[in-house]
């Protein structure tokens, strides 16, 4: 193995992502005929396929799968050694790693116009998933930053509040209890069909621990994994549910959705930059985080 080249391991990722010897060429700006070759000897060294066609489609095999997630820790570790090698030449460029969750990612790419215009040597890139596969890449270290709504009980992490996190109940604009003018009880809100979001997001976390806390179970009649999702369920008419008022754009006339009355709503949360205790923040992190915290509440709530 130690005879592969990163060059051939840099061709096995661009085919595992195009699922093309021929895409992979044209990405790497190389010919076909090299790219097999150099899969054919990274084979030979490693005695074993990584790569197998069933039909038109190319899949990794398990020992290609298993070189595919050494070449990227290989790829990842350069690219903080090109970031710390900037941090040394004191200059503001490099990667930018961000994790955020699904629901927060209403926001954070919205920061990121005005941050590319004053800083445009700095590559950012964002990681979108759940809470929970957002902390656990937190708790991998693989990101520079990370934001979600919830912050992690068992990790030692600094916290930084960027801005509110208003939950709200969501219903369908002609839902009957959307005229009500009076707050809606608990107990009815208990009572309507009710869509959740999956196990492992933050936002079903924060409504479980809602309901628990009041005693009431909810009247779940499906579970999604997206936010949007969600809202078209609700439009559907399949149930309401309680999302970040973040994820509605509430002030389009005609909205076929709108937030009912419901008594201790908007749950009143907020959003955290969150980076592990003790990190070495490299110099584009440090840069990020400063804007963010100095001006990214007044962007991101800036009218459009
Ligand atoms: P999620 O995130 O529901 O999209 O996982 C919400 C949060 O970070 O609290």
């Amino acid at each position: 193995m130690k005879q592969a080249t990163f060059h051939q391991l840099q061709i096995l990722e661009a085919i595992a992502r195009h699922r093309s010897f021929t895409r992979a060429a044209e990405e790497l700006h190389l010919t076909q005929p090299t790219v097999s070759q150099q899969m054919k000897q990274l084979t030979q060294l490693i005695g074993m396929p990584l790569i197998e066609q069933l039909g038109k489609r190319l899949y990794l095999t398990e020992v290609g799968r298993d070189v595919l997630t050494a070449s990227h820790a290989i790829t990842d570790r350069l690219q903080k050694l090109e970031s710390t090698l900037n941090d040394l030449k004191g200059l503001e460029k490099g990667r930018l790693s961000l994790a955020t969750t699904t629901t927060a990612k209403y926001f954070v790419p919205r920061l990121l116009g005005t941050f590319h215009q004053r800083h445009p040597a700095i590559d950012v890139q964002i990681n979108i998933t759940n809470q929970a596969q957002v902390l656990e890449r937190l708790a991998r270290n693989e990101d520079d930053l990370y934001f979600t709504g919830r912050p992690p009980k068992d990790l030692d992490v600094e916290l930084r509040p960027v801005l509110p996190n208003p939950l709200v109940v969501v219903a369908a604009s002609h839902h009957p209890l959307a005229q009500e003018t009076k707050p809606i009880s608990l107990k009815r809100m208990a009572e309507e069909s009710f869509i959740l979001r999956e196990v492992g997001s933050g936002t079903r976390s924060i409504v479980e621990q809602f309901f628990n806390e009041n005693r009431l179970d909810l009247n779940v009649v499906m579970e999604m994994n997206s936010n949007e999702a969600i809202k078209q369920g609700i439009i559907g008419g399949l149930g309401i549910s309680v999302l970040s008022l973040h994820t509605l754009s509430l002030a389009v006339a005609g909205n076929p959705l709108t937030c009912l009355n419901v008594e201790g709503f908007p749950l009143q949360r907020l959003w955290y930059a969150v980076y592990p205790k003790g990190k070495q923040m490299s110099i584009a992190a440090q840069i990020f985080l400063n804007f963010l915290l100095t001006e990214g509440r007044q962007i991101v709530e800036k009218p459009i």
